[in-house]
């Protein structure tokens, strides 16, 4: 059982990978923080309640990070997430109040409570980790992992951005963040666009169809997420519950350790996450393959079960 803290800015598929560990005995959710991302960070922050109330998971704590991203306004994704960030789904508001502290002191907290026992996973920008670290120097080392859905690394044809075409959202939202996540000595797991833009990763109409047999609240709230993707894009791509996956069956992706670098700023490079031969940068560890369809089985069969 993986003690987990989550950092997310939900987000559709932030909501499926949420669902997916509240579903999966290997995990246990302590804590979730929110940050703005796909939705201000308020929209973001009702999102996670609805989604765990929704579950019966009412009772885990959920507190409010960063409105903004560390150097640049935010630019939200509500146009691919709908307007409710939740793909217009029918969840009610939450009824939970905000935990009463911000996003970093809650991953702080978690964090020192478990010296070494507690992943952190991050499927949002990292403005509130990168925060929590500097506030709290001695946490990466703490950490008994960092998983984090983020970069394109070109390690396959479909390691390339999707925010521009060389950027993937998460580090593009927050570069400056990033740079100093990816060298704060934390043992990072990076699962990137290389492998969530595989279409054998992505679920289809066809998926859709099996998630729509179950009549329970967890499938039929699967049903309407996956929908709204499917309808307006296609197909649902999973990179927020493939990152989770990595912790309920580390053979579902295969990882290599390289050094990266984070291209800060606002030119056209920004949040471009490179691979480098050598230097100084630290080194991470890089999803390289998925065996999606492994992967999609595994989240199905949790999704269906009772
Ligand atoms: O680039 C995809 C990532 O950005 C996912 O985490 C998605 O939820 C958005 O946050
Ligand atoms: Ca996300």
């Amino acid at each position: 059982m993986r003690k987990v803290v989550w950092d997310m800015d939900p987000g559709v598929d932030d909501a499926l990978a949420l669902i997916l560990a509240l579903k999966s005995p290997e995990v246990q959710v302590l804590g979730v923080t929110t940050v703005a991302g796909n939705a201000p960070v308020e929209m973001t922050s009702a999102n996670a309640r609805r989604v765990l109330e929704c579950l019966d998971a009412g009772s885990i704590p959920v507190a409010m990070g960063a409105a903004n991203p560390s150097n640049h306004p935010l630019e939200d994704a509500l146009s691919y997430h709908g307007p409710d960030g939740l793909g217009n789904c029918s969840l009610p508001s939450p009824l939970t109040p905000l935990y009463p502290a911000k996003a970093w002191d809650l991953l702080a907290r978690l964090v020192l409570d478990a010296p070494g026992e507690v992943t952190l996973v991050a499927t949002g920008s990292l403005t509130n980790v990168a925060y929590a670290f500097e506030l709290h120097p001695e946490l990466p080392e703490l950490l008994a992992g960092l998983v984090l859905m983020g970069g394109a690394y070109s390690l396959t044809p479909y390691g390339k951005g999707n925010q521009t075409p060389f950027a993937e959202f998460n580090i593009w939202q927050d570069p400056e963040a990033a740079h100093i996540v990816f060298n704060s000595g934390a043992d990072i797991f990076a699962v990137g666009l290389d492998v969530t833009m595989d279409p054998a990763a992505c679920l289809n109409s066809q998926h859709l169809e099996q998630i729509k047999t179950r009549h329970t609240p967890t499938a039929h709230l699967a049903a309407q997420l996956v929908e709204y993707e499917v309808k307006c894009h296609g197909c649902c791509r999973m990179h927020d519950p493939l990152a989770l996956a990595t912790l309920l069956d580390a053979s579902l992706l295969d990882f290599i350790l390289e050094r990266v670098e984070v291209v800060k700023g606002n030119g056209w490079d920004r949040g471009v996450t490179r691979i480098l031969s050598s230097g100084s940068s630290q080194l991470i560890h890089v999803a390289s393959a998925v065996d999606g369809p492994r992967f999609l089985k595994l989240f199905l069969s949790r999704i269906l079960e009772e």
